[in-house]
């Protein structure tokens, strides 16, 4: 068996190690999504990761409701994320952007005042982050089958401007309660048509968005996200084994990158539940079912540390682990577990400030 330390390939390239970077929003673009300058340091400093996933990159602005997310819909945005795929490839890292749609999670705010867009009309619980601070959700737009196709289409749009941008890949964000999770779980998608209903109707918009992207830039630059034992923001689901069962095995037939599933690790099982966690922990842990299913290589996250990790890779229970808290405050991550070292902790005030402060500021290990 590899340990977390040997290099995997993923499609058309090689990861040095199996210490993979998890996505984080961090607030560090403009307001038009255009990601600062100090993006590319941030990552440069981080880029020892066998593979990072991009923090969650916005498809649309029907799709994007964050303070200073960063999207890829436009030239601007292609261009500025171009110096900090570079700059990652320089340190020989692997760099791959996430592909996001809020869906229902969009304040109508970052809309001039419309709805939202959903599976369904239902508004999620809590509120939505705005620049002038927290509002409720607003009662979604229920797609129909046009604007769905046309939200596939800017999928491909954003993933071929990734690939523009020099990405290695895209991963899709299915997990956490956004878009896809909107379509894939039966509390907040009642739809009667092809896209709602059964557990295979539910799965279609994943899957035919999933097809269509891999037919335009190459199913092996393609990875997906999900979160089936996680149930954020409202999205929980009556049937989540035979969901994302089917999901796996879709993504098997299009013989995608990577499949990356959140589950609680083992030390993180005995606990209290995360906040904004609902059902927590009611919900059956199924990752080695979805990894049964989906046969290519499989990534775990979620509350890892270096003892789990090292023995789910060396157990065969995933072929990489993603990383997300630790990341923030270690840019070192990986030769900090390599040599067994202590972890700083990151500060909570400064994850979604503006400036270098928590953010370009953690330095690596000095002994
Ligand atoms: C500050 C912060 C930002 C996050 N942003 C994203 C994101 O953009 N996309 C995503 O899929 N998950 C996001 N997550 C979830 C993490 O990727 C990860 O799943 C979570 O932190 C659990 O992993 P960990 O225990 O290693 O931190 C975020 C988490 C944090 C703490």
């Amino acid at each position: 068996m590899p340990t977390l330390f040997d290099p995997i390939r993923l499609g058309q390239f090689e990861c040095s190690n199996r210490i993979f970077m998890s996505p984080l929003t961090r607030s560090r673009a403009s307001r038009e999504g255009v990601p600062s300058p100090l993006v590319r340091e941030h990552y440069a400093q981080r880029a020892t990761a066998g593979l990072i996933i991009s923090e969650a990159v916005g498809v649309t602005r029907q799709g994007l409701g964050w303070p200073f997310a960063p999207g890829i819909w436009n030239q601007a945005q292609v261009s500025a994320w171009r110096p900090v795929t570079r700059e990652v490839h320089a340190h020989k890292g692997r760099i791959i952007a996430q592909l996001w749609h809020m869906g229902r999670l969009v304040h109508p705010d970052y809309l001039g005042g419309t709805a939202p867009v959903s599976s369904w009309a239902i508004a999620a619980p809590d509120n939505a982050k705005t620049y002038e601070g927290p509002k409720p959700y607003a009662v979604p737009h229920m797609l129909n089958v046009a604007e769905i196709k046309g939200i596939i289409a800017d999928y491909v749009h954003a993933a071929k401007n990734a690939m523009s941008s020099e990405f290695d890949g895209i991963q899709l964000h299915a997990a956490n309660g956004y878009l896809f999770d909107q379509f894939m779980r039966d509390s907040c998608n009642q739809r009667s048509d092809d896209y709602g209903g059964t557990p295979e109707k539910r799965t279609r918009f994943i899957v035919e968005t999933v097809q269509a992207i891999a037919d335009a830039i190459g199913a092996d630059r393609v990875a997906i996200r999900v979160s089936p034992a996680i149930p954020l923001q409202g999205c929980v689901d009556s049937a989540a084994e035979e969901v994302f069962t089917r999901v796996a095995e879709a993504m098997r037939r299009i013989g995608i990158m990577f499949l990356e599933v959140r589950e609680p690790a083992p030390n993180l099982r005995k606990v209290t539940p995360p906040p904004h966690t609902t059902n927590w922990p009611a919900v059956p842990l199924i990752a080695a079912r979805l990894k049964a299913a989906f046969k290519g290589p499989f990534v775990v996250n979620t509350g890892y540390d270096r003892t789990d990790a090292m023995a789910a890779v060396a157990n065969g229970e995933a072929d990489a682990i993603a990383f997300g808290k630790p990341f923030i405050s270690n840019p070192d991550l990986v030769a900090r577990l390599a040599n067994n070292r202590p972890l700083a902790q990151h500060d909570l005030a400064t994850l979604y400030t503006q400036g270098a402060e928590g953010y370009t500021s953690y330095p690596a290990w000095k002994g």
